[in-house]
């Protein structure tokens, strides 16, 4: 099958379109023929080396959807109630969270591949997946937001910036932003955003204590790092949780722990993964998402769709990294 995939960790150029075998499919395993796969940060943190690998050649992408084409086998697991609960059937549409996904099949362990409700396309699955269930988890477990939160989103406009801020009104929670250009605070601002401040022009701390009467927020989501550590401890309120959500400035350096005491504030640097680890909390939160898109109440705003070339690949990456985007990359992996 064909793959972009990677024999060696390094720049953009390592990623190439090569061939490699079809998976094995493995007795707890689900096949699915993938059509489309979404771009995360975390590719290019697997390309540069920073997150191991442990085979090459490594097929790239975390997360896709598509079409079951092969099931379980393992006899003990198909009479598994929570195994049932979740209706495998050849030719099911499902989205997927596990690398190797920028492949035209992907092997997995059954609890990573989420059946999609009928109206919900593959495209917009896909694109959903990892952004959505991140900032649904985030909002429930890192921070539990409640009607009348005031709550700071860095990297308002980005993927995964555009879904907090739909999740954080719908809990009826106030939402301020960050992000660099006017056009981008626009789109914010057509999620949901309450307050958008271009840190470009801005003076974000003294912006924040404005708007919250010097109070600060209750909590930070912080998909920066390194840039916007500092200053979330001024912007946050006393008892306040500041989330750590990612590094696209770089990682947040060592800091001693008597930081937080101050302001008593919970800070918490979690991921995705140990949100959705058990069969029942991957169930629980990947139906929960998909039915907040099946409604409405989640849209998920595709930037830009990409070639499943080598060359399609690197440009996402160039793209994402390059912080010009807004909402989510995909890669067109098939027809169906
Ligand atoms: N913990 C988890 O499980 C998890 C899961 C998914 C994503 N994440 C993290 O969440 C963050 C956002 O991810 P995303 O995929 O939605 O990306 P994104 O927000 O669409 O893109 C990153 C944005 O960060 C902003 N930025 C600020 N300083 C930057 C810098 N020095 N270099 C590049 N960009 C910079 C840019 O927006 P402005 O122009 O608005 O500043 C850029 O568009 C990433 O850090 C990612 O690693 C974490």
């Amino acid at each position: 099958m064909q793959a972009i995939a990677i024999s060696k960790t390094g720049d953009y150029d390592v990623i190439e379109k090569t061939e490699i075998p079809v998976p094995h499919n493995g007795p707890s395993n689900v096949l699915v023929k993938v059509q489309y796969g979404g771009v995360n940060f975390i590719d290019t943190y697997y390309r540069k080396g920073l997150y191991p690998i442990h085979h090459f050649p490594q097929a790239l992408g975390t997360e896709g959807a598509g079409t079951i084409v092969g099931l379980p086998t393992d006899e003990a697991l198909l009479q598994d109630g929570e195994y049932k609960k979740r209706n495998f059937h050849i030719g099911q549409k499902v989205a997927v969270y596990s690398l190797g996904a920028f492949a035209e099949y992907i092997s997995i362990p059954w609890s990573r591949a989420t059946p999609l409700p009928e109206s919900v396309p593959v495209r917009t699955a896909a694109a959903g997946l990892t952004q959505g269930a991140t900032a649904l988890t985030f909002i429930t477990e890192a921070y539990n937001v409640q009607k009348g939160d005031v709550i700071l989103v860095h990297t308002v406009a980005g993927g995964l910036g555009l879904l907090f801020t739909q999740l954080i009104k719908w809990r009826g929670g106030t939402v301020i932003g960050t992000t660099s250009t006017p056009e981008k605070a626009e789109i914010a601002k057509a999620h949901g955003a309450d307050h958008v401040i271009l840190y470009t022009k801005e003076d974000t701390v003294q912006r924040v204590l404005e708007i919250t009467n010097g109070e600060g927020v209750h909590a930070i989501f912080d998909g920066v790092g390194k840039d916007t550590f500092e200053g979330d401890f001024k912007m946050i309120r006393r008892k306040g949780t500041i989330v750590s959500v990612g590094n696209a400035s770089g990682a947040v350096p060592p800091f001693p722990p008597l930081k937080l005491v101050e302001k008593n504030v919970r800070l918490l640097r979690p991921t995705l993964a140990n949100y959705v680890y058990t069969p029942e909390e991957s169930r629980k939160y990947g139906s929960e998402l998909y039915s907040l898109i099946e409604q409405g109440i989640l849209r998920i705003n595709i930037f830009k769709e990409y070639p499943f070339t080598a060359e399609g690949v690197q440009q996402a990456q160039k793209d994402l990294v390059g912080g010009k985007t807004t909402g989510k990359l995909i890669v067109k992996i098939s027809d169906e």
